[in-house]
């Protein structure tokens, strides 16, 4: 069996990691267009740094949750019975890493990395990012940014999460509105590949017409319950 998981927000949700379109989200709460764009990094840089510190910060502070433990726990049982998990996130938070899934495909990148504009050199960042902060590989000022995707920019790693969906047994989205393409179409693409598809979130999401299957609830019920479930069947159908 080859699961594609697509992640969204929703599955941090209960870690206390705000979504952004729930009420009370981040793009509730904040202008996307003057804190997630190129244009409002060149603009305001050290606006940008505060939203992006803050967001840091509360990635530190936050831990992963059973749902993310499932889809650990997940990968490791696929791979034992010779499957694979391949998992997509939207997410730029650390936690299915934390919760000790090994491969994890950041589509928007990662807030707790830097990037010199620079030089182009990435780095694991925990800390406070600021208009000061040298880059420690050319040591030039000014051009260290979050390693996210903004608005307008391309998501990361597009080929290689096409040729995992196409080639994909199963496909599930789980805690993610369907609003934001590319991610939001994976589900046309997955049904006009015969790939059966499955939305595992709070309330239906915008594409949630498109699934064969779908489990509404909170994602640290919902998640785990799934992959007991999807684990049994595999093993109940082993000869
Ligand atoms: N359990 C499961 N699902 C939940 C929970 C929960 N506890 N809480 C919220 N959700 C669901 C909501 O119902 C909603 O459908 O998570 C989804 C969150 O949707 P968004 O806030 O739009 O987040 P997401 O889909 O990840 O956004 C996609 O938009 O702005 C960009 O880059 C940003 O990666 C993000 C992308
Ligand atoms: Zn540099």
């Amino acid at each position: 069996m080859n699961l594609f998981v697509l992640t969204g927000a929703g599955i941090s949700a209960e870690s206390g990691l705000g979504t952004f379109r729930d009420p009370g989200g981040l793009w509730r709460r904040f202008d996307p267009m003057r804190l997630a764009t190129p244009e409002a990094f060149a603009a305001e840089p050290e606006e940008v740094h505060a939203f992006y510190n803050l967001r840091r910060q509360g990635v530190r502070e936050a831990a992963p949750n059973a749902a993310h433990a499932a889809l650990a726990r997940l990968e490791a049982g696929l791979a034992a019975r010779g499957g694979t998990l391949f998992l997509c996130t939207q997410n730029v938070d650390d936690l299915h890493e934390r919760a000790g899934t090994r491969a994890v495909t950041h589509m928007h990148g990662e807030v707790m990395r830097a990037r010199c504009t620079a030089c182009g050199e990435g780095r694991p960042w925990p800390g406070d990012l600021s208009v000061g902060t040298a880059c420690p590989s050319c040591g030039r000022s000014g051009g260290m940014r979050p390693d996210v995707v903004w608005f307008g920019e391309v998501p990361l790693h597009l080929d290689a999460i096409a040729e995992a969906l196409d080639e994909s047994d199963l496909f599930v989205a789980i805690g993610t509105s369907g609003a934001v393409y590319p991610a939001a179409g994976f589900v046309a693409r997955a049904r006009a590949a015969g790939i059966p598809t499955r939305e595992i979130n709070l309330a239906p999401s915008d594409t949630a017409g498109l699934f064969m299957e779908a489990t509404y609830g909170p994602a640290t019920q919902a998640v785990p319950d799934f992959v007991d479930g999807l684990l049994r069947g595999i093993d109940g159908a082993a000869p």
